[in-house]
């Protein structure tokens, strides 16, 4: 039975009929709707709507259902009109005409909702434990490449020399700060909308604080129109998405890059490269290139979001319907792409003699050079022309600063003393970045306790949610 024949005297298009089913996608969200039932299903019996034995009735068939939901059989059904209907024909099914009472006093826009609500809770929770996964990969890999050094790069050329693990850390940054963007999500979409009605707020006296507290929110929403409409916590859970997405295809560029030949700082592991059909001797890096291409899908998730909520008036409109799949979508994409690249990143080698060998030429220790001059009292000005000057020389005569001449050193700057070459060494010039946040060893390893600090306060979050 159709949820809303009554009032109508011709059937649907069969084409339009099929069309406007959601039941096709949302019915992910099944564990979430019985939730919701059930918690609704106690409320009803406090508005004296249910006796108690119509109650139990309900919950057992409510739990029958996520018994069958197991089977993916159990959710072909070409007639329910979404994970709504569906359940109340399930339920019907099973207990009779008691089912039926259960649609007392609610309506479909606070269920979606609030079922929408819950499965993006749930995302976050699960994509926290991943990250955290990662995060923790990556702070590993951070402390065992100890002093291991790298080239740094502006504009993509050589800039200055950095340690392996400050480079990992820098996408710890970006992940952890993630990580917040969704804690800090998870806390402002916690509000039940049961209890809200279709759109004025519900007709029965329900208790919706004792709905929310049963489905784990901390408070109900506080505006019937706003709940039923307000999907602000899917456009803001996909949004940070994308900036999550955007990260990883940033690192994934950045393996593509360090990976080929030309670089060889990065040796990707088989387990997540492919061959060539055509060319025998390839190795590919298809796990990050698919990674950088995701980006593109999850990006467009959060912009069809953006487009289909502008303009909407108050409150449901069935446009919201298609706020469903770019949900989904994004959410089931990136819990792959966290997982493939948490697993990448800790098979992936490093080779730390290209690396450092590539630290030794370029002259990445131009800058620790010029300010050699300015703790001689050169205006940096002046010091940055004149070391550019010699810069000039070595490139005409093929060798790094540190294999100039003295006596040419001296034509260019004339302050310059012996110990210049001692200052040109490279744990000299990490060790001049000591300050907070620098390259310098001692604020790195800084640097990785703060992180295993944040990563142990992480962890502690996700076990309070778990
Ligand atoms: N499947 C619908 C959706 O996802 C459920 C809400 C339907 N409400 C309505 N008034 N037709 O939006």
């Amino acid at each position: 039975m159709k949820m809303w024949a009554g009032r109508f005297r011709q059937p649907l298009d069969p084409e339009f009929e099929r069309w406007q089913r959601s039941f096709p996608f949302d019915r992910r969200l099944i564990e979430e709707e019985l939730a919701a039932s059930r918690a609704h299903a106690r409320a009803l019996v406090g508005a004296g709507v249910l006796s108690q034995g119509e109650l139990d009735s309900i919950l057992r068939g409510l739990d029958e259902i996520g018994r069958q939901a197991a089977t993916p059989e159990f959710l072909q059904d070409d007639e329910a009109e979404d994970v709504h209907h569906f359940v109340e024909k399930r339920l019907v099914a099973l207990i009779g005409e008691a089912g039926y009472k259960l649609h007392s006093g609610r309506s479909r826009n606070e269920q979606i909702a609030t079922d929408l609500c819950l499965y993006v809770r749930r995302s976050i929770d699960n994509l926290q434990r991943s990250l955290g996964e990662l995060l923790e990969t990556l702070v590993a890999r951070a402390e065992k490449s100890g002093v291991a050094a790298m080239p740094s790069y502006t504009h993509l050329q050589p800039a200055e020399p950095v340690l392996v693990a400050h480079w990992l850390l820098a996408y710890a940054e970006m992940f952890f700060r993630d990580s917040g963007r969704l804690a800090d999500c998870r806390k402002r979409l916690n509000q039940c909308p049961l209890g809200s009605g279709a759109v004025a707020g519900a007709t029965l006296p329900l208790d919706r604080s004792a709905m929310a507290a049963e489905l784990g929110f901390d408070q109900p929403t506080a505006n019937s129109l706003d709940a039923t409409s307000d999907r602000d916590f899917a456009l803001e859970f996909v949004q940070t998405l994308s900036l999550l997405a955007i990260h990883f295809s940033r690192l994934a560029e950045e393996m593509i890059l360090f990976s080929t030949r030309e670089f060889g700082f990065v040796r990707l592991p088989e387990a997540f490269s492919t061959g060539s059909s055509a060319m025998p001797q390839k190795q590919n890096p298809d796990a990050m290139e698919l990674i950088r291409g995701k980006a593109a899908r999850v990006i467009g998730d959060a912009m069809s979001l953006a487009v289909t909520v502008k303009g909407l008036p108050l409150a449901y409109n069935k446009d919201l319907q298609e706020t469903q799949e770019p949900v989904f979508s994004a959410a089931e994409t990136m819990q792959t792409v966290v997982a493939i690249a948490a697993g990448f990143m800790s098979a992936v080698e490093f080779d730390y003699d290209r690396m450092q060998a590539a630290v030794g030429s370029g002259f990445m220790n131009a800058m620790a050079a010029a300010h050699y001059l300015v703790a001689r009292g050169v205006p940096f000005r002046r010091a940055h022309e004149q070391i550019g000057q010699a810069v000039q020389w070595c490139l005409e005569n093929h060798c790094e600063l540190e294999d100039m001449p003295f006596g040419e050193l001296r034509r260019f700057a004339p302050e310059a003393d012996h110990d210049f070459y001692s200052r040109l060494t490279l744990d000299a010039v990490l060790g001049c970045h000591n300050v907070e946040g620098g390259t310098a060893p001692a604020r790195v390893r800084h640097a990785l306790a703060e992180a295993r600090e944040r990563l142990a306060a992480l962890k502690g979050e996700q076990h309070a949610h778990a």
